[in-house]
């Protein structure tokens, strides 16, 4: 693909740093937007431009857009912690759907021709079944799952009668970590970085919630999924000439109990984990159909096997046991 100039919201987070590199490594030119509420400043690879602000902020967003021009635009900044979501949901809807509003409007007035959006399997709410199909309803069990289905929703309509090409890649549980770049949130409240927090001994024991759902051994199932195949789908998003929604996951189901029991294989410590009530908000079983990916992308997740996520997570933490350490990404949503 010959070079192009892209914007990267949410730049300086989990997933959004990692696809940075990855558009700089292969000859793109990249502006970061962060607020740095959750990304990481010393996650922004030197050779982007980062531009600190909020999306929220309609007239930076369009002041932003008009400087920069894209040619397309990565979209991962959002709040994405389903338990917060259920005790704030204002500020999802605010910070996720005001603030793609703000983006798509200020795209459109300047004609940006691609944007590829971070939504979620948590669109789906509890699918009728597994594997989940892009067919299937999306009715979001928190909010959310309900601001990402709304952003699809602006944007795709925007995208549609804006002459843009819109794709929403549908992720499941990201996970795992490159040597560079790993998973730093405070507090942190994701399965994987919680066991290797355990393992490492920087926690007591791990939390499983809710140990009566009706899966196989009672506790939540999901499909982990590697950040860099994160990365590498929306670089094949990038290049397609497709819109549309695309799942990405493995296909794989592992539920609480069997990633414990995994990280205990992969890190060789004890890792105690102990049984609490079900967290509020939580589907019992999100497993991918990827599918539509594969066939119509060409992706082919490579790194998303238990063991190389936990190892890479694990392998991440040891060498930043601090995680970033640059005194960003600290701060929560105001009450
Ligand atoms: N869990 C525990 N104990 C913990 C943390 C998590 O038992 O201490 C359980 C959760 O209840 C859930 C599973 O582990 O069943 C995975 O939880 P995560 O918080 O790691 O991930 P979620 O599945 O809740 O959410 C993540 C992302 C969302 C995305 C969603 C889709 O945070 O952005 O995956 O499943 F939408």
């Amino acid at each position: 693909m010959t070079p192009v100039r892209v914007l990267v919201t949410g730049g300086a987070g989990y997933i959004g740093s990692v696809a940075t590199a990855m558009l700089l490594d292969a000859g793109h030119e990249v502006v970061v937007v962060d607020n740095l509420e959750v990304g990481h400043r010393a996650a922004v690879d030197g050779r982007a431009s980062l531009r600190t602000g909020d999306l929220r902020d309609r007239d930076f967003v369009f002041r932003l857009l008009q400087d920069v021009r894209p040619d397309a635009v990565l979209h991962f900044a959002a709040y994405a912690l389903v338990g917060e979501s259920m005790r704030r949901p204002h500020a999802y809807f605010e910070n996720n759907v005001a603030g793609t509003i703000n983006l798509a409007g200020a795209m459109l007035r300047a004609d940006v021709g691609r944007v590829v959006f971070s939504s979620s399997c948590a669109t789906y709410g509890e699918p009728p079944a597994v594997p989940i199909t892009e067919e299937m309803p999306q009715e979001p069990t928190n909010p959310y799952g309900e601001s990402k289905r709304m952003c699809e929703k602006v944007l795709a309509w925007c995208g549609r009668t804006g002459g843009a090409r819109t794709v929403s890649l549908r992720y499941f549980n990201a996970s795992g970590a490159t040597e560079r770049y790993g998973e730093d949130h405070d507090p942190e409240t994701h399965l994987i970085p919680i066991v290797i927090e355990a393992a490492l001994g920087r926690r007591e024991y791990v939390e499983v919630f809710g140990e009566d759902y009706d899966t196989p051994d009672g506790t939540c199932v999901r499909d982990y999924i590697h950040i860099v195949d994160l990365a590498r789908a929306h670089m094949l998003a990038l290049e397609s000439r497709e819109s549309g929604a695309f799942n990405l996951g493995t296909g794989a189901g592992y539920s609480v109990r069997q990633v414990i029991e995994a990280a205990r294989r992969v890190t060789g410590r004890e890792i105690p984990a102990r049984t609490a009530a079900r967290r509020p908000g939580d589907p019992a079983r999100l497993v991918a159909a990827g599918d539509r990916a594969r066939r119509i992308l060409k992706w082919e997740p490579k790194r998303s096997d238990l063991d190389t996520i936990l190892g890479s997570a694990w392998e991440w933490r040891r060498a930043h046991p601090d995680g970033y350490g640059d005194g960003t990404g600290g701060s929560r949503i105001s009450p």
